[in-house]
């Protein structure tokens, strides 16, 4: 099971800190992957259960782009898990898919291991599965599924930030028509809970969670790890 906090724009240095720590002190055994802003990164000890990542990076190794990070940056740290494709990214920043198929070839090239994020808005929700599918596969334009190092998050936009999970079904349904093409693991992300992570890490397919808002409690992503960590027990 893998169980991925996304930090957005959340946490200092400091916090971060923190946060890394009292998950390590854990000593759990499920896949813990934690992506802070980049300000926070560090160099930090962690056993290979643990992996800290970036949310973005620029697809070069060093060069004139004001404001960006390139590789000799995130080398500095040994980073080498990226999020690619997130839908803040694609629908808030702006991203096109050519944009993201630069950067997911540059992650490969580097040998990262990269969270490929996919999902649908609520208007094509709206029109059932083929839509949502259709929608999906053309986020995959460009992406070379079979990379090792890939893992794809299932996140649907209208679930992201809003309180609102979708439903196990529907989870479920998409995750199977995925499995289909994509033999890497696959996480949903968008409004996991605490709560409701026992639920969904139980549906078919599914290898994980990406977590935003109820992972920034340590207490709370801890819960969630332990979950994971029980399920791992139970198999
Ligand atoms: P959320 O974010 O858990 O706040 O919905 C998920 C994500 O953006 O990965």
């Amino acid at each position: 099971m893998i169980i991925a906090s996304n930090f957005k724009t959340n946490h200092n240095r400091k916090s971060t800190k923190e946060f890394i720590e009292y998950i390590d002190a854990q000593n759990y055994f499920s896949e813990i992957r934690i992506f802070p802003p980049f300000t926070a990164l560090s160099s930090f000890d962690l056993p290979p259960n643990i992996k800290v990542g970036v949310q973005d990076f620029y697809p070069v190794q060093n060069g004139s782009f004001t404001g960006e990070i390139g590789f000799e940056q995130l080398e500095e740290f040994d980073v080498n898990t990226v999020l690619v494709g997130h839908s803040e990214r694609r629908h808030i920043l702006g991203e096109s898919q050519k944009v993201i198929v630069d950067k997911y070839n540059y992650a490969k090239q580097k040998e990262c291991e990269i969270i490929y994020c996919v999902g649908e808005p609520k208007e094509v929700r709206e029109q059932g599965i083929e839509a949502v599918m259709a929608y999906i596969w053309e986020q995959f334009d460009g992406i070379d599924i079979d990379y090792d190092e890939l893992i794809v998050a299932y996140e649907p936009v209208w679930a992201i930030g809003t309180g609102l999970s979708a439903s196990k079904d529907d989870i479920k349904e998409v995750l199977e028509h995925l499995r289909v093409k994509v033999k890497a693991p696959l996480l949903y992300g968008g409004s996991v809970k605490v709560e409701t992570t026992q639920e969904i890490l139980s549906i078919e397919n599914c290898d994980g969670v990406l977590v935003g808002t109820a992972s920034w409690k340590v207490e709370n992503f801890s819960k969630m790890v332990e979950i994971a960590d029980n399920k791992k027990e139970e198999k």
